[in-house]
């Protein structure tokens, strides 16, 4: 199926590994123009030359998306760039989940601003791009905490759950302007931070994804990989989903208990 994203330009926070960075890879591949950003410079840098490589239109810009002022320019610069904005990937986050009465105050804030208040902004700036583009798309990358939450799961599961309600209210506000707004939930999901984790544990990452699948009793047997969760993002950013708006889709090989 043609994705028909020729030409589009896409914005992906957090982007420079992991989830991001297939996302980005599956959209250069469709012939998209990418706007990427990401803290560090170096692994940044790298993600964007692999891309280029693949022949890809790419502006890679370091930025901490829970400082509004970067998240301003990396915004600015996409457009300036190319003139347009068709979509926007709000993906930047990382794993937050303790039990609720270790979380300091300094924690919740912190991960409001990174997984909430980063997508709030980032919508704030580029919905009048994608309104004067005639329409377009954004995806809130969540987990599927945000529709079940465990015990041991804050401050990330209330953020997400968060993240879920900005997505149906936002179709609901933005979807009179041609712009559709999903959420994709995320179950585990092969990446950079999975790689971390097993690099702690001194195991390889296979082994770890392993037992991690198999603690968790995911259905399909196994981890995702992140070349999978691409494919779902950017049919959600393409004129493919034209009709979709205001869900949320879990993409968990099974694993949640709720749809
Ligand atoms: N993989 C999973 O199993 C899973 C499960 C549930 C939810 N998720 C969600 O899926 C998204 C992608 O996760 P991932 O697994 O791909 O994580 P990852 O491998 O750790 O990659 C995270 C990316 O985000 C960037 N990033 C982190 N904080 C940032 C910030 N403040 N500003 C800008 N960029 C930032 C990182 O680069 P820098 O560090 O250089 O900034 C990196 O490029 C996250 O929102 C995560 O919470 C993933």
């Amino acid at each position: 199926m043609d994705l028909e994203l020729s030409g589009k330009v896409v914005l992906v926070t957090g982007a420079s590994e992991g989830l991001g960075a297939a996302v980005c890879n599956r959209l250069v591949w469709e012939g998209a123009r990418v706007a990427l950003c990401a803290r560090n410079l170096r692994r940044l840098d790298a993600t964007a030359a692999t891309l280029r490589a693949q022949g890809g239109e790419v502006l890679a810009l370091p930025a901490d998306v829970s400082r509004a002022e970067d998240l301003e320019r990396f915004v600015t610069a996409a457009h300036e760039r190319w003139g347009r904005v068709d979509a926007l990937v709000n993906n930047a986050g990382s794993a937050s989940a303790k039990p609720f009465l270790s979380v300091t105050d300094a924690e919740w804030e912190q991960d409001l601003q990174l997984k909430l208040f980063a997508a709030v902004r980032a919508v704030r700036l580029t919905a009048p791009h994608l309104r004067a583009a005639g329409g377009g798309a954004i995806v809130n990358v969540l987990s599927i905490k945000a529709k079940e939450p465990g015990k041991n799961t804050t401050p990330s599961s209330v953020t997400r759950a968060a993240g879920m309600s900005l997505t149906k209210v936002l179709s609901k506000e933005l979807g009179p302007d041609g712009i559709r707004v999903n959420a994709v939930l995320v179950g585990m999901i092969e990446s950079g931070q999975w790689e971390r984790r097993a690099e702690a544990a001194g195991k390889p990452p296979q082994v770890l994804y392993a037992e991690k699948s198999r603690e968790a009793g995911v259905p399909l047997g196994r981890i995702g990989r992140a070349e999978e969760f691409a494919d779902v993002v950017a049919f959600l950013v393409s004129p493919r989903a034209s009709y979709v708006s205001g869900t949320a889709i879990n993409v968990d090989g099974g694993l949640s208990g709720v749809v």
